[in-house]
């Protein structure tokens, strides 16, 4: 059997992929094109792809695959029913990124908050005179209120490490959670009161239909004037309309990005704000945790190519 791999990952993965199948990797540092991916990979019988590659039905028909696994959690980039209808097994890469990923976003809001990007130019442009008793100043952790949209596994790491923090934790969350709620002393309450009553907004949930735009103007003008939102889930779930008409008109304090409407297109405009950071998606790379990435996803195509139900199954109805 052939495999196609849609760009270089961690050499684990390809190693197990290789004792089992023919692979083939695009051999360019960039994203494959959608054409060159028609080309390339038709007649493979699985496909690892990337979260940059958007697989869409046209693509599943003609490559004719018949197991596709992505490398990372989130699978909005493949139309998961047109693989579906077709019997393709869809695998993702949960958990092995969950802590990784809590960690970048502690560190944007440390960064945000603290200004940490803003101090280190201020420092390097020579401005650093001595002490300052009025300089730089940002928002305190201890005793402030962090609202975690979607209490899943990424989520609910933030929320312990929130809690490290001495911070109060209120969470919004389509599936009941109350079983976690004592450990992480979290407090469940409605959308509406996490965006009123948050110090730090940070969002965690998949990106759907559902979840689409759902921060835009009428959240930020709810949202406390002091208050932080971070974004390492996916772009469009904020409108980035209104989140350059919050920046605009001071609605909120900063804001961190990792992730943007339309990657790797960012709206120039946000780069003239100071109390903005902005990332390059990399909130799940570490070297350990790409490394265990690329084994989930080589492990699952090889047992899905097999025939068998793999352990990261999207698309559970294929098994039916
Ligand atoms: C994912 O896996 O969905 C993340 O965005 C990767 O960093």
């Amino acid at each position: 059997m052939k495999v196609f791999v849609t760009r270089m990952i961690p050499q684990d993965g390809l190693r197990l992929l290789k004792e089992m199948f023919e692979v083939e990797i695009f051999e360019h540092d960039r994203p494959i094109t959608k054409k060159e991916l028609l080309e390339q990979a038709r007649g493979s019988d699985g496909l690892l792809c990337l979260l940059t590659d958007k697989i869409d039905e046209e693509i599943i028909d003609v490559l004719g695959i018949k197991a596709i696994a992505n490398y990372a959690v989130g699978v909005d980039n493949i139309d998961i029913k047109a693989a579906t209808e077709r019997k393709i097994p869809v695998t993702n890469t949960p958990g092995v990124l969950t802590e990784a990923t809590a960690d970048l976003t502690f560190a944007l809001i440390l960064a945000v908050s603290r200004r940490i990007v803003e101090a280190d130019k201020y420092v390097r442009d020579g401005n650093f005179k001595g002490w300052e008793p009025m300089e730089l100043l940002g928002g305190d952790f201890s005793g402030k209120t962090l609202g975690i949209i979607g209490l899943g596994r990424i989520g609910q790491a933030v929320a312990r490490r929130a809690k490290g923090f001495g911070m109060n934790i209120i969470y919004h969350s389509q599936s009941p959670k109350e079983d976690i709620e004592s450990e992480l002393n979290a407090i469940k309450v409605t959308f509406e009161d996490l965006i009123l009553s948050s110090d730090y907004i940070t969002i965690h949930c998949p990106y759907t239909p559902e979840t689409h735009h759902m921060i835009g103007i009428e959240e930020f003008r709810k949202m406390k004037s002091s208050a932080y939102l971070i974004n390492t889930a996916r772009g469009k779930v904020i409108d980035e309309t209104s989140l350059l008409l919050a920046l605009e008109e001071k609605l909120i304090a900063g804001i961190g990005l990792d992730v943007y409407y339309n990657e790797p297109e960012i709206n120039s405009k946000i780069f003239g704000y100071s109390n903005v950071v902005v990332l390059p998606h990399i909130g799940s790379a570490s070297i350990e945790t790409r490394t265990k990435m690329s084994l989930m996803a080589a492990k699952d195509l090889i047992a899905a190519l097999a025939g068998k139900k793999p352990p990261n199954l999207v698309n559970a109805e294929v098994f039916d």
